[in-house]
C-alpha cells in the first residue's frame, strides 16, 4: 500500500520545519479561536511529547486529561490499527461487538442497578447536550447548574457553564438553567424550597461536576453530593455528574463519585464521560442510571453519526483495559499523594497549597502569576496549564511514575515569590 509520501512525512517528523514556521502555516489556516500555540508538537512517547525544534516536554496536562495512557501506548495504538483495519465504521443503523462490549464495561465499571443504559458521543459537551436533553424529557422546570461550572461549549452545555465571557457572545442560551453558588449546601436547598417551586416552577435536574476542573481544580465541600442526592431524589429530580474531566481513572478511581469522601456513596441518574474514556481518541458517553433515567430519551429522541464509532469503542475498551490490567487507579492514588506532598513541601515561598485528587491537581500560588509559571515551566520542560491566574492545574497521564512525578516537584521547589507581586489574590475563578 502507498501512503502519500507528504502525509507520511508529516505523521513521521520527517517534515522538518521548525516550530517558528509551523506556527507561521498555523496562524494562517487554523481559525484564531486558541491564540497561537505554544509549541507545535510533532511526537510522544510514554508521558514525554517532542516539538518540532527536537525538545523534550514532560507533558503535565496529557492533552487536558485526555491521554490517561500517555503517548503513543503499544497497546492502544495496537487496538485502534486493529479495529480500522476490521471494520472502521458503521452506521448506528448497526451494533458492533467493540461498542456493546464497551457498554457494558461502562455499566459495570459503574455498578448501575438493571435497566442502565450507555449513549455513545463525541466528545465532553456532547454528553453533556446529551444529557440536557435528557432533563428535559423531565418535563417542564429548572435545571440547577452550580457557580464556576463548565460543562463545554455546545448551546445547551454552554447554557450549563457558568462564565459570562463564555455566554454572552452567544446569548440567547437554551433557558430554564439557574445557577446557584458554588458548594453551598443553604443555597442548594433554597433552590429545591417550596417557595422557589412556587415562583420558579419544580426543579427536573442538578448538573454538577464532583470536583469543578475547569473553575481551578475545586473539589466540592465534603458532603455536599449527599445532599444533593437527597434533594434531588425528593423532588423527584435527576442528579446529572458531569465526569467528563474527572472520570476513567483520572481521580484514582473509575469515577470520582465513587470514592466515598467525594460522593458520600450516591448513586447518580445520570453520569457524563469523555477526555480520558478512549485515550486520545475522542469519544464520549452518557451512562443512564437505571431504567427511569435510560428511557428518557426514546427512539429517534436523539442520535449522531460518529457516537459509538468501533474504532472509538476500542480505544475506550483498549484504555480500560489498560488501567485495569496494570493497576493504574492505585498508582494514581500513589503517584498522585506523593507529587502532592512533594509539590507542598517543596519550601518555595510562591506555592501556597495543593488541592484536587488523584492526578487533577491544582497548584495554588500565593500571587496571580501562573500564565508567567506556565511560561517558565514550557521552557525549562515541563507542560502545565495556567488554570486560574493563581494556580496551575497538572492532569499528567494516569501512567506518570515516581520519577516524573519528583522531576515535576523540582520543578516548583525552584520557584519563588516575584518581589513585586501581590499576594492577596482570590483563589480560582477565571480559567
Ligand atoms: C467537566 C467538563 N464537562 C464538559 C467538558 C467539555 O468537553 P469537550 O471539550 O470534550 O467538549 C469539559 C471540558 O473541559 C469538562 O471539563
Amino acid at each position: 500500500m502507498q501512503v502519500s509520501s507528504e502525509l507520511l512525512d508529516l505523521q513521521t517528523g520527517a517534515d522538518v520545519a521548525s516550530v517558528a514556521a509551523w506556527t507561521d502555516r498555523y496562524t494562517h489556516a487554523v481559525m484564531d479561536t486558541f491564540g497561537p500555540p505554544q509549541r507545535v508538537l510533532v511526537r510522544g512517547e510514554g508521558c514525554y511529547v517532542w516539538d518540532a525544534d527536537g525538545r523534550r516536554y514532560l507533558d503535565l496536562l496529557a492533552g487536558i486529561a485526555v491521554n490517561a495512557l500517555g503517548h503513543a501506548h503499544p497497546t492502544l495504538t495496537a487496538a485502534i490499527s486493529a479495529q480500522l483495519g476490521t471494520l472502521g465504521h458503521v452506521s448506528n443503523f448497526f451494533g458492533t461487538p467493540t461498542q456493546i462490549a464497551l457498554a457494558e464495561t461502562l455499566l459495570s465499571k459503574a455498578q448501575a442497578p438493571e435497566g442502565s443504559r450507555v449513549f455513545f458521543t463525541n466528545s465532553g459537551t456532547e454528553a453533556v447536550e446529551a444529557a440536557f436533553k435528557m432533563t428535559r424529557r423531565m418535563g417542564p422546570g429548572r435545571v440547577l447548574a452550580l457557580e464556576g461550572a463548565f460543562h463545554g461549549r455546545s448551546m445547551g452545555a454552554l447554557a450549563l457553564t457558568s462564565k459570562q465571557a463564555y455566554r454572552e457572545p452567544f446569548e440567547p442560551l437554551p433557558g430554564g438553567v439557574e445557577h446557584v453558588p458554588f458548594g453551598d449546601t443553604a443555597a442548594l436547598e433554597a433552590a429545591f424550597s417550596a417557595q422557589a417551586v412556587a415562583e420558579r416552577g419544580p426543579v427536573t435536574a442538578l448538573v454538577v461536576e464532583p470536583l469543578q476542573g475547569e473553575a481551578g481544580v475545586r473539589p466540592l465541600p465534603p458532603g455536599y453530593l449527599a445532599h444533593a442526592r437527597t434533594l434531588t431524589a425528593d423532588a423527584g429530580a435527576l442528579l446529572v455528574l458531569d465526569e467528563v474531566q474527572t472520570g476513567v481513572g483520572r481521580t484514582g478511581s473509575w469515577f470520582a463519585y465513587q470514592q466515598p469522601e467525594i460522593g458520600g456513596g450516591v448513586v447518580p441518574d445520570v453520569v457524563t464521560l469523555a477526555k480520558g474514556l478512549g485515550g486520545g481518541f475522542p469519544i464520549g458517553a452518557v451512562i443512564a442510571y437505571g431504567e427511569r433515567a435510560a428511557t428518557l430519551l426514546g427512539r429517534g429522541q436523539h442520535g449522531t453519526t460518529f457516537g459509538g464509532n468501533p474504532v472509538a469503542a476500542a480505544a475506550a475498551l483498549a484504555t480500560l483495559g489498560v488501567i485495569e490490567r496494570d493497576g493504574l487507579l492505585q498508582q494514581v492514588h500513589d503517584v498522585g499523594a506523593q507529587l502532592r506532598e512533594q509539590i507542598e513541601l517543596c519550601g518555595s515561598s510562591l506555592v501556597r497549597e495543593v488541592r484536587g485528587r488523584g492526578l487533577l491537581l491544582a497548584v495554588v500560588l500565593n500571587a496571580p502569576v501562573a500564565s508567567e509559571v506556565a511560561a517558565q515551566a514550557l521552557e525549562a520542560g515541563l507542560i502545565v496549564n495556567p488554570v486560574a491566574p493563581d494556580a496551575i492545574r497538572l492532569a499528567p497521564p494516569l501512567i506518570l511514575t515516581a520519577d516524573q512525578a519528583r522531576d515535576a516537584a523540582a520543578f516548583f521547589a525552584a520557584l519563588s515569590l516575584p518581589t513585586d507581586a501581590p499576594t492577596d489574590t482570590p483563589t480560582g475563578q477565571e480559567a
